[in-house]
């Protein structure tokens, strides 16, 4: 039998993955560390038991204390999976920026939470860090782990994270990028594989707007800019970050990063957080100018379950304006778009034995110039409605004709998943194209509403 004697020996051990898509025209291998298979679904259940190890062992945590964390989620995570284990209660103060998954996730695992500002300047008190030391100053019993300065942070990386990557490539990794939150992941990893091999390149990745590949290059402390991406990039120099263990910084827009995490999905079915997307858009930078022989290595942090509201739903991007670029638009998106905004249902359209008359009503009732004649998901053809009007106006007994008698040929059919531009070139001779899903005629598009759509 195998069984494990508690949630927290599944911590860990996580595999490596090769990446086989997103590295079209790359000879290098690229491989990725699912830190998402870790049981909390983050890197950061790695330091939630070794923090509260370390607190035990230096005597700082005694049964029944409150653990309290400034976090974006995904250590509150890690902390909450080891502390209700070991007896410790937990109060995690967040930021609004953090997805309502991770809150709620927190809370489900029996933690408090408490939302503060992401507005807020790190001088003032109620910047979220700042909260949290107050409140750990001022409630008994409450205990500040620290994930920034802990030093039992990087320590597990160079003793789990480090040796798990040079094992599992038979120490043939050649480059190593993960980005930085407090620095631990990078530094204590980096600080094991540069003691196997002190050739290997370390490479972090960092949002456009954080300020530490500035402070790196030129020593000097800009202030950060903002940016969409959880988890990563500062405007200060965390203590647990050793930046004469990194080799280059790479910066990665938000785009960037949130179209990688959606083709990781896509492409590779690896689920996961804009910081992975990030960290392996800078692998696949740094991938491009290497020879076949370099083995990259690219930290994936969480699972992207933690942001089905955030960059995997399409709303969202659309609201910050990424989705043009993000997301390939589909021709299915349309017919969706147009549903949500008018009371028109997606697809009109008309038996083959409908009258003229018929067709007639239905097109001046729902406003529309053709529609197609459709039977048992089979499109027959479409009428248009000035050439019903000119058969009526020439005959008036052919009110009473049916539509198959009139129809002319077929409009172009275009599967859901076809990207807008394929309807948008069919429209250009074609006042109309039936969109199908799966065969099924489901929609119809037109030039108008392509463009009220675009
Ligand atoms: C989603 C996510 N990715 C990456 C990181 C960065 O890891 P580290 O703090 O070890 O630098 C964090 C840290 O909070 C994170 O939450």
């Amino acid at each position: 039998m195998t069984i494990h004697s508690s949630i927290l020996s599944l911590i860990g051990r996580t595999p490596l993955v090769r990446l086989n898509t997103v590295t079209h025209g790359i000879e290098a291998t690229v491989l990725v560390k699912l830190e998402s298979m870790n049981p909390g679904g983050s890197v950061k259940d790695r330091i939630g038991i070794a923090m509260i190890e370390a607190a035990e062992r230096d005597g700082v945590l005694k049964p029944g204390d409150l653990i309290i964390e400034p976090t974006s989620g995904n250590t509150g995570i890690g902390l909450a999976l080891a502390a209700r284990l070991k007896g410790y209660r937990c109060l995690f103060v967040m930021t609004d920026k953090a997805s309502q998954e991770r809150v709620r996730y927190l809370k489900a695992l029996g933690a408090d939470v408490l939302i503060v500002s992401s507005a807020a300047k790190m001088s003032s008190p109620e910047y979220y860090w700042n909260t949290a030391k107050r409140l750990a100053e001022e409630l008994p019993g409450a205990v500040m782990l620290n994930q920034y300065d802990n030093g039992a942070n990087p320590a597990i990386h160079t003793e789990t994270t480090g040796p798990e990557i040079w094992e599992d490539t038979d120490g043939t990794v050649t480059h190593f990028i993960a980005g930085i939150g407090t620095g631990g992941t990078i530094s204590g990893t980096a600080r094991y594989l540069k003691s196997m091999n002190p050739d290997i390149q370390v490479i972090a990745a960092d949002p456009l707007g954080s300020c530490i590949k500035t402070y790196k290059e030129t020593g000097v402390l800009v202030d950060a800019s903002p940016y969409l991406v959880e988890g990563v990039g500062q405007e200060r120099i965390p203590a647990n970050l050793d930046l004469s263990l990194v080799d280059d910084i790479l910066n990665v827009t938000d785009l960037e990063a949130f179209t990688m995490a959606r083709h990781l999905a896509r492409e590779e079915g690896i689920f996961c957080g804009g910081s992975s997307g990030m960290n392996v858009a800078a692998a696949l930078k740094v991938a491009r100018t290497l020879p076949k022989e370099a083995v990259v290595v690219a930290i994936v942090c969480d699972t992207g379950e933690r942001y089905l509201t955030k960059h995997h739903s399409d709303e969202w991007l659309k609201e910050k304006d990424l989705l043009e670029e993000a997301a390939q638009l589909s021709v299915r998106d349309a017919v969706a778009a147009k549903h949500q905004r008018g009371s028109l249902p997606a697809l009109v359209s008309l038996p083959p034995q409908a009258t003229v008359q018929e067709a007639l009503a239905l097109m001046s009732s729902y406003e529309l110039s053709g529609v197609p004649v459709v039977e048992s998901d089979h499109v027959l053809g479409v009428v248009r409605e000035n050439k019903l009007m000119a058969s009526v106006i020439a005959n008036r007994d052919t009110l009473s004709t049916s539509v198959s008698e009139l129809m002319a040929e077929p409009p172009s059919i275009i599967d859901g998943h076809e990207p807008i531009e394929t309807a948008i070139a069919k429209l250009r001779t074609e006042p109309l194209v039936v969109v199908a899903d799966f065969g099924r005629p489901t929609g119809i598009l037109t030039r108008h509403d392509v463009l009220e759509y675009l």
